[in-house]
């Protein structure tokens, strides 16, 4: 037919959602099946004991084998499900360790993403294709959805709160990047894309992006404009933790409780800094709620991550300040 065009699926452009259109239509056949069973089955009865024939059913009663078949079987498809589902689904809830990060602020009503290298793009996201990506997500309002059908991929973005989604695009292309969650008068404005490049184009597209320093630079700017060096320091001087090589480890708390220094950690420790005290510190940080956007809070996450490697050298309040820092006290937008 010319001009047919009927997508029932989005494309498929990662290597995720194959396996996901494979549980669906798994999930599909069977339950055709099961309905095209039932209906064949009403049809017969229906002709073999209709009234004018005056036929006689015949009731079993107590039957081990019929009960034990129609509990087994069932059983085993439904535990099928499942386990096919929820393997599916655990591979899509953990990115591979070493993916590629990307940092997503959702607000009413747009898309800003970050790059780690501080490129920054607004209703767009630009990755290599063949890469695992991972997103660090978070709402400066209220709840969104970020979703990109062809990926197969859909997190809650919350406030308050990182979620993450993951994928590894096999295609180039561009892809619909949508807000799944009703979130105001222009919710269904608040769309963009995903454009998949080939890895040498991206490098390009990146080096092209006019970043001033890497997200990780400019929360070192930052850390220094908030004053947050004069403790957080290696020296005796020090009344807060030194923060080298503290990002992914277990961090002993005042109250006997033991967490992982992972990003809502750090970023709990930013905006509500009395709720997990680390264990020999009092409780004297300030809040930072009102000086930082979440924008904010993610480059100093990225620099606090940036000093995981650094587990000697110089203590962090002697590093130099990247040229390109904002100048001081200006909110970072
Ligand atoms: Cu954001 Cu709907």
């Amino acid at each position: 037919m010319p001009g047919w065009n009927f997508a029932l699926f989005p494309e498929r452009a990662s290597t995720h959602a194959g396996r996901v259109d494979a549980v669906y239509f798994f999930l599909v056949a069977i339950c055709t099946l099961v309905t095209i069973g039932v209906f064949v089955m009403i049809t017969y009865f229906a002709v073999r004991y209709r009234a004018s024939k005056n036929r006689q059913a015949v009731q079993i009663e107590g039957s081990t084998v019929l009960e034990i078949t129609w509990s087994v079987i069932p059983l085993m498809i439904f535990m099928w499900f499942f386990i096919w589902g929820a393997v599916v689904y655990w591979d899509g809830a953990r990115a591979p360790a070493d993916s590629e990060e990307v940092y997503v602020v959702a607000k009413q009503w747009m898309w800003k993403i970050q790059h780690m290298n501080g490129v920054r793009e607004i209703n767009e996201l630009h990755v290599p294709v063949g890469r695992d990506i991972v997103t660090t997500m978070v709402s400066q309002d209220v709840i969104h959805s970020f979703y990109v059908p062809a990926f197969r991929v859909k997190a809650d973005v919350l406030p308050g709160r990182y979620t993450h989604v993951w994928f590894h695009a096999t295609k180039p292309g561009t892809y619909h990047l949508f807000c799944a969650e009703y979130c105001g008068t222009m919710h269904s404005g608040m769309i963009g894309s995903v454009i998949v490049m080939e890895p040498a184009q991206y490098q390009a597209w990146l080096a092209g992006g006019a970043a001033q320093g890497s997200l990780a630079q400019n929360g070192q700017a930052l850390f220094q404009q908030l004053g947050c060096n004069t403790c957080h320091r290696a020296d005796s001087l020090a009344r807060a933790p030194n923060l080298q090589g503290v990002y992914g480890r277990p961090i002993k708390l005042a109250d006997g409780r033991t967490v992982i220094a992972d990003d809502s950690y750090v970023r709990e420790s930013i905006l509500n800094p009395t709720a997990k005290v680390v264990a020999g510190f009092q409780p004297i940080m300030p809040n930072f709620a009102s000086q930082l956007n979440e924008e904010g809070v993610l480059a100093l996450v990225a620099y606090v991550k940036s000093l995981a490697q650094q587990t000697t050298g110089e203590p962090v309040a002697n590093r130099p300040v990247p040229n390109q820092a904002p100048p001081a006290g200006k909110k970072v937008e």
